[in-house]
């Protein structure tokens, strides 16, 4: 059959793309499956409802004080339930809301029915991977049901299952809403005094933007070297944690966007240089609102001695007093309101210091 030489070598160099073929996934971890159309649509929906002008005005919205709406994302059972219990056992059920986002695919325990958060895991939750654009989906998800659920809703902060809070109830809710030195770099704001002319404070979003990062450009090629062009040059294209506090007004934005959620859903060649969820949200809004962003985060996270893109996790023995003194400081607020990532068995030694440290004002 080969007795040409020519038709030999070239059916060799024929058979090197065909070898890559089937080789290629197993040395490139693979990637994710794109989100469906119907999970799409359905997401459309829900942000379309979420983002239209109220028919008629809320009379709830000017009457009662503004809430913090709590968006829990997680993929396993809630580890810290019982401390985050006695994080809303101290606060008046008036200033906050919860929304639990659990991966239907996991079995995760539903806690009682007559605990703060028996009744909070929203219903159109769906499947989530690390690493892809369903953590974004799972997100504006979150964002979309605690909109239309409390127009009073006016901070939403996302957190997970390996999350802490760093303080009491009472400390975060003053920290956002009244204290007018919380936030130490608006001071360098020039128009200053956190104030609006209206004598109001001026709310921002607390989500980290992050412009310079070595593996910025890998991660802006992930889906091909032209591929977020125009909408989102290089120079637009920013990093930061999913861990984020926003406004009701960057809330609105995030759900109102249908621009860059085309190009940041797209499946990256590779799963170890993509991580939308991590880009997503700080480009988008700091083209869209760079004024209304502080551009730091309110949830420490360690990254000493970083492994496949896993901050340190906390073990029980770490958990201190003095640790919990040392997660809390920060340079560009009074203090860290959150932290994260603590293992599931931090739980009792948690709890052994919540009421004497963590929730001590
Ligand atoms: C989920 O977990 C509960 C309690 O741990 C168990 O009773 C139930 O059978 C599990 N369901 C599935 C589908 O694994
Ligand atoms: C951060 O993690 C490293 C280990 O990777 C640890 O030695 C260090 O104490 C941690 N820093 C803080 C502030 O917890
Ligand atoms: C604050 O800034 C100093 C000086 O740049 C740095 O050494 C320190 O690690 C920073 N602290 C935190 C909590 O980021």
């Amino acid at each position: 059959m080969f007795s040409n030489p020519l038709i030999l070598s070239f059916s060799l160099l024929l058979s090197i793309p065909i070898l890559f073929f089937f080789l290629a996934p197993s040395l490139n971890p693979q990637p994710l499956p794109p989100i469906s159309a119907s999970d799409e649509l359905d997401d459309l929906r829900l942000f379309h409802r979420a983002t239209a002008p109220p028919s008629a005005p809320s009379h709830l919205s000017f009457s009662s004080s503004p809430k913090i709406a709590f968006l829990f994302l997680t993929n396993t059972d809630l580890h810290f339930l019982p401390l985050w219990n006695r994080f809303f056992r101290h606060a008046k059920t008036s200033l906050y809301n919860i929304y639990v986002h659990a991966d239907p695919t996991v079995n995760v325990t539903r806690p009682p029915s007559d605990t703060v958060f028996g009744d909070k895991f929203i219903p159109n939750a769906k499947r989530t991977f690390r690493a892809s654009a369903t953590l974004i989906s799972a997100t504006r998800r979150l964002l979309a049901t605690a909109i239309l659920d409390d127009p009073a809703n006016d901070y939403f902060a996302v957190v997970s299952q390996y999350c802490i809070p760093l303080h009491s109830f009472n400390y975060i809710y003053r920290s956002l809403f009244t204290s007018k030195n919380f936030d130490l770099t608006s001071k360098s704001d020039p128009d200053s005094s956190g104030l609006t002319q209206y004598g109001v404070l001026k709310h921002k979003s607390y989500i980290e933007i992050i412009s310079e990062e070595p593996r910025l450009w890998k991660r802006y090629v992930a889906r091909g070297r032209f591929v977020m062009m125009p909408e989102v040059p290089f120079e637009e294209f920013r990093a930061g944690s999913q861990f984020f506090v926003l406004t009701r007004k960057d809330a609105l934005l995030v759900l109102k966007d249908s621009t860059l959620w085309r190009k940041f859903k797209l499946p990256c060649f590779r799963a170890d240089e993509c991580y939308p969820e991590e880009h997503y949200f700080p480009t988008l809004l700091s083209m869209q609102d760079p004024n209304g962003v502080t551009g730091y985060t309110l949830t420490r996270v360690n990254w000493t001695g970083t492994v496949q893109g896993h901050p340190h996790m906390y073990k029980p023995k770490e958990v201190t007093p003095e640790l919990i003194g040392e997660l809390r400081k920060s340079n560009y607020s009074s203090s860290y309101l959150f932290a994260r990532k603590f293992s599931p068995d931090c739980l009792s030694p948690l709890m052994r210091i919540a009421d004497s440290i963590i929730f001590r004002d």
